[in-house]
């Protein structure tokens, strides 16, 4: 496995422009694909030719380490940018945070263990549920995209990161308990309408670890747990895809890249690369439309 400690970046010789595309990977059911999907999608859309900040706001620091960069070696992480939005703490610019990664066009701001204790010390934030917001202000125009991966539980992070969003994607595993948590999610994005008055109407959901039928389910016609799941999402939402379960995701993550950049043309590479395209189209469809209306 290669880690590094990744490379400051240097945003002095970075080009303004104009505000990235802010999106979470929220679910608080666990273990359903958010850090995967999140680096997978952001390896596609670097390699597109976007600037792309990956914001690892789980204590976890799976996706940190998803992109080749050992946490216990980070000097500052998003925890030191986030108590600086707490009185009395120093200020941390995020850009003296963020790291470059392996992967061209793709940065890092890198987690830690101790942004567990940035939950509770959040509390004393200004406005608190946009404490991410607002460090995330300074950064905007240096990327096109910054995708923000949220840890397993409907905490003070995860409103933070869906405070911060524009678009949310939310990755869910095909079982009943999936679900069952895609409602709560629902309660979730209508609580941070209401409290914080934030309303995100793009949403993505991403069935992951999909499997196709048996060949005796096919020959009693009968639909795998997946399709039927799909069946039940593509009622629900507008914009549902599907990821295969395969043991790529495995090996890209002990490599420590993303499977753009390890195994694009595998099944789940492929599958990647659609949703990434898709969100990258649709992005580029609504500034076209806004510019026409002005
Ligand atoms: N499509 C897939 N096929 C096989 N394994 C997967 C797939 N997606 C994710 N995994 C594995 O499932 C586990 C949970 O995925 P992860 O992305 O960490 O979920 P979360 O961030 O929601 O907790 C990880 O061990 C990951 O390697
Ligand atoms: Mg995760």
């Amino acid at each position: 496995m290669s880690r590094s400690s990744g490379q400051k970046t240097d945003k002095t010789t970075e080009k303004a422009g104009k505000a990235a595309k802010c999106i979470a990977f929220a679910n608080h059911k666990g273990g359903t694909g958010k850090t995967s999907s999140c680096v997978s999608i952001a390896g596609h859309l670097a390699d597109n030719g976007y600037r792309v900040l990956v914001v690892d706001f789980d204590p976890g620091a799976n996706a940190t380490s998803a992109l080749g960069i050992d946490a216990a070696t980070v000097e500052r992480s998003i925890y030191d940018a986030i108590l600086g939005e707490c009185d009395s703490y120093e200020r941390v610019p995020l850009t003296e945070v963020i790291l470059e990664t392996s992967v061209e066009n793709l940065h890092v701001a890198p987690s830690e263990l101790d942004l567990a204790a940035a939950e509770a010390l959040m509390l004393h934030a200004r406005r608190r549920p946009y404490a991410l917001n607002r460090i995330l202000g300074e950064v905007r125009p240096l990327y096109d995209y910054i995708l923000i991966d949220l840890p397993p539980n409907p905490g003070l992070l995860t409103i933070n990161g869906l405070c911060a969003a524009d678009q949310v994607v939310v990755p869910m595993d095909p079982s009943i308990f999936s679900l069952e948590a895609l409602e709560n999610m629902r309660l979730i994005l209508d609580d941070v309408r209401r409290i914080a008055g934030h309303s995100i109407s793009e949403v993505t959901v991403v069935l992951n670890r999909y499997v196709k039928r048996s060949i005796v389910s096919r020959l009693l016609s009968r639909r795998s747990p997946s399709q039927e799941i799909e069946a039940t999402l593509t009622q629900m939402f507008d914009s549902v895809f599907v990821v295969p379960e395969s043991t790529d995701i495995f090996e890209t993550q002990r490599q420590g890249v993303p499977i753009s950049h390890h195994a694009p043309q595998s099944r789940v590479g492929r599958a990647y690369a659609e949703i990434a395209n898709s969100i990258s189209a649709n992005s580029e469809q609504k500034s076209h439309s806004s510019r026409q209306t002005e």
